[in-house]
């Protein structure tokens, strides 16, 4: 991003007269302080049986003209290759609750197609079921995270989808399994118990769900288990109690707990326009994003409590924005453009979800492809990749790095009558010794120069920075069009010993990384 002379006259000035003591806006860095590591699932994606996220979005079948690779898209998969996706959740959400793997496995022109009741009413013909969705993640690199069904299931197919899954022992399970195929278990890891018990997974109380979440753990046993409990709505916090207390003397069968959350701009009944929004807009998409934070203050309160010895995991196994489908889409389909508001709201989440790095061991943006906050979109045999995607592909270095305390200091954004922190940062150091600060200024008006601390550094000798912004706020890519958005160098910084100083412009998202 290059700046008009007036601002870089601007920029020269701020350079020289920022220091940490005296600009309005400073960050420290206790850079010799890091005790925390950033989980990589931090990172993580989530692909559900809904809409085009998985039919059209990651699997077209082998017979496609579409290139692929044993019926997965290869642009898909070149294209999530570049911001290394961790761990997938699969295959709902809602969905899960109504999912019967086995229908899902065999021969495929013998699975029986069923009706997606939940998303649209369309008919799933059950192609891409628990193969497909290991081998994609094989061939990414990515680990499966895998939903159970409580909601419509039994514990006898919960307990026989994790043997044929991870067994290595001899039964009809694993036998079923290498008939269709797979010799070897995948040792998957990651069960979730269930989602979002208390609504679309069963409309359950949470003293009945914390019963069953036992029952279902206790047979769930092929492999070293991380089972995860199914989270209450984002304020519920009685339920968040619940699950814990009633879990007291089963520790052993519960290792992380879910937390959803969704950023809807003024409300579910009003949840506006993906790419058509004003200043309004944009402000309370920042301010409902910034709530987060206080939600995950709370749980982990609870959680410190109940857990003191942090051995549950928060699971923000659902996070993202939220708004009114596409005009002429599919409303069941939860199709949604992806603009500058978008990568900036990313940013501000994957900071809070850094510096709480502590308790939270996996986030999963809603959702992969053509779902919602997507990484990316599709159209036939074209591929688009989102402001989101590019936010993905710039803070990928902070997977499984030493988290770096930080204290920050910031003017407000203010609109009309109401404020809110314009910046936000997440700092860490990697294995190699780097040092990657993370900001955003979501300010759309202003643009902001930063002190920045860097407390017990050490020497430094090489730096490099970049940066998504655009123009307009709701600048976006579209097929066949240049992209409006995406990862441009940045050098408006300046290290002098232990400050570096940046200078932030308006609506943007910035690393600077120091070797
Ligand atoms: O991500 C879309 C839906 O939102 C999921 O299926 C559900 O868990 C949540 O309510």
């Amino acid at each position: 991003m290059r700046f008009p002379k007036v601002f870089a006259l601007f920029i020269g000035l701020s350079l020289v007269v920022l220091n940490a003591g005296d600009s309005p806006n400073s960050i420290r860095i206790h850079a010799d302080q890091g005790t925390e590591t950033i989980s990589r699932h931090i990172y993580g994606h989530f692909a559900e049986h809904l809409g085009n996220c998985i039919y059209g979005g990651f699997w077209v079948g082998e017979n496609s003209p579409i290139p692929n690779t044993r019926g997965i898209r290869n642009d898909v998969i070149a294209a999530l290759k570049e911001i290394d996706p961790p761990v997938i959740r699969w295959p709902g959400g809602c969905f899960a609750d109504t999912y019967h793997w086995q229908d899902g496995i065999g021969p495929r022109d013998q699975r029986p197609a069923i009706i997606n009741s939940t998303w649209g009413g369309v008919t799933e013909d059950n192609s891409f079921g628990t193969h497909e969705f290991l081998d994609l993640c094989e061939i990414l690199g990515a680990e499966p995270y895998i939903c159970i069904n409580v909601g419509s299931g039994t514990v006898q197919e919960a307990a026989d989808w994790v043997e044929y899954v991870n067994s290595g022992n001899q039964s009809p399970m694993t036998d079923l399994r290498k008939a269709n195929g797979r010799e070897q278990p995948w040792h998957v890891k990651f069960w979730a118990v269930g989602n979002e018990s208390w609504g679309c997974g069963g409309n359950m109380t949470p003293e009945y769900y914390t019963d069953l979440f036992k029952r279902y753990s206790t047979y769930l046993r092929a492999g070293e288990l991380y089972r995860i409990a199914s989270g209450g709505t984002d304020q519920d916090y009685h339920w968040t109690e619940t699950v814990l207390q009633k879990t007291e003397n089963y520790r052993h069968l519960i290792q992380g707990y879910s937390f959803h959350y969704y950023t809807v701009c003024h409300g579910w009944d009003k949840k506006g326009s993906a790419t058509q929004f004003d200043e309004n807009d944009w402000f309370h998409t920042m301010k409902n994003t910034l709530v987060m934070e206080e939600r995950l203050q709370r749980h982990i309160e609870l959680m410190d409590k109940s857990d003191p010895e942090n051995r549950i995991g928060l699971m923000v196994d659902e996070w993202g924005n939220w708004f009114d489908v596409e005009p002429g889409t599919n409303p069941g389909f939860l199709y949604q453009q992806n603009t500058l508001r978008d990568a900036v709201t990313a940013a501000l989440y994957l900071n809070i979800f850094n510096n709480h790095a502590r308790r939270v061991k996996m986030a999963n943006i809603a959702q992969t492809i053509n779902v919602l906050q997507a990484m990316l979109l599709t159209r036939d045999d074209q591929l688009v990749k989102t402001p989101t995607f590019y936010v993905f592909k710039m803070y990928k270095v902070h997977q499984d790095a030493t988290l770096l305390p930080l204290e920050i200091n910031c003017e407000p954004y203010r609109y009309n009558d109401l404020t809110i922190p314009a910046v936000s940062a997440s700092a860490s150091k990697d294995a190699s010794g780097n040092i990657h600060v993370s900001l955003c200024n979501i300010d759309p008006n202003r643009n902001v120069g930063v002190a920045v601390e860097l407390r017990g550094v050490g020497k430094l000798t090489k730096s490099s920075g970049s940066i998504i912004t655009a123009d307009a706020m709701n600048a976006y890519n579209d097929f066949g069009q240049p992209e409006q958005v995406n990862i441009r160098k940045f050098l408006d910084y300046k290290l002098k010993k232990e400050l570096l100083t940046i200078f932030l412009p308006a609506k943007s998202v910035v690393t600077v990384t120091l070797e």
